[in-house]
């Protein structure tokens, strides 16, 4: 069944567990996280970014999610994740998305702001929840205290902000940032900074950049032919906590993508006769769907959806 991401959200914060928001960008990753979401009796967000929905085509990307939510018993939103501009959020509404993200952090503060109010004006009345982003999620282990600063999500700036754009949800800054390479030293995330913009603003909270990167499955792909020296991600500890502290949905992406190319490579070093595309991607998926399932079991959203 469709919800928007503001129904998942709001008794995730509640209740003090998060909905994993997973990147999907064809048919075996959306069905990897809906068989996922379904056998963990998990709500679930399928997310879509810009450059998947030119890789697989918006009418492709809504047709599917629509019959997945019509067919799956678990609450789903469809949403646009990092959308930029006006025209691909409006373009994501038409064609039935539930939710949507306008990543305005590259702009100033006041670009950012007015973009991210022109899409809530828009979104809102067609009720579509909206996600905006404050702050920059870049690597910040090099970075002076000053620069830190200026990078990661200010509290008493946050709560101005969604008061002047009246966004449903925010992701904030604290340390992570996308892809397999997001420390050279011990991952640290700034937790302060997070319990700071909690108190200060009731919306639900959103951390991009939160996978783990765990290491069997870098190991299984490097075997293989892989190369993914120094690649590290956000120990489960840390979701573990920024959960406890108020985060109410999580992105995972570069975890599906590592466990894909793993289990591909390997697949075919073990069977090199096979050249039957459903039994290659069929392995991919599976490794995708076990990925999802403990990321719900992780995030506590397992047998939520009852
Ligand atoms: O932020 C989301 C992704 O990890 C980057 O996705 O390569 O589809 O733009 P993309
Ligand atoms: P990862 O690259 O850590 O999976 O983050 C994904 C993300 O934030 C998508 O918006
Ligand atoms: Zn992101």
């Amino acid at each position: 069944m469709f919800a928007t991401n503001k129904d998942l959200m709001l008794p995730a914060m509640r209740k003090g567990y998060a909905v994993g928001a997973f990147n999907i960008s064809n048919l075996e990753s959306l069905s990897a996280v809906v068989d996922a979401a379904i056998e963990e009796k998990s709500p679930v967000i399928i997310a879509v970014t810009p450059s998947s929905i030119k890789y697989a085509g918006l009418a492709y990307i809504g047709k599917m999610v629509k019959t997945a939510a019509k067919l799956a018993p678990v609450p789903m939103s469809l949403h646009l994740d990092h959308g930029k501009d006006m025209e691909t959020v409006s373009n994501c509404i038409d064609a039935g998305f539930t939710s949507v993200m306008i990543d305005g952090s590259h702009l100033k503060l006041k670009g950012n702001i007015a973009l991210t109010k022109s899409i809530v004006d828009l979104a809102h009345p067609k009720g579509v929840s909206v996600e905006a982003e404050l702050g920059r999620l870049t690597g910040v282990e090099e970075s002076t205290v000053k620069e830190k600063e200026a990078i990661l999500t200010d509290p008493d700036g946050a709560k101005a902000f969604i008061e002047r754009t009246g966004v449903d949800a925010l992701a904030v800054a604290i340390g992570t940032s996308h892809g397999a390479y997001k420390f050279k030293g011990k991952p640290k995330l700034d937790f302060e900074r997070l319990k700071h913009i909690r108190k200060k603003i009731s919306i639900p909270l959103v951390l991009h950049g939160a996978s783990s990167v765990p290491s069997w499955i870098t190991e299984k792909a490097v075997k293989h032919g892989a190369e993914l020296g120094g690649a590290k991600g956000i120990p489960e500890e840390h979701l573990r906590t920024a959960i406890a502290l108020g985060i109410a949905k999580i992105n995972i992406d570069t975890d599906l993508r590592l466990a894909f190319t793993a289990t591909v490579r390997e697949f075919f070093v073990i069977s090199p006769e096979i050249f039957d595309p459903r039994k290659i991607l069929g392995s991919a998926k599976g490794a995708m769907k076990e990925i999802v399932k403990s990321k719900m079991r992780l995030f506590g959203s397992s047998g939520k959806a009852l």
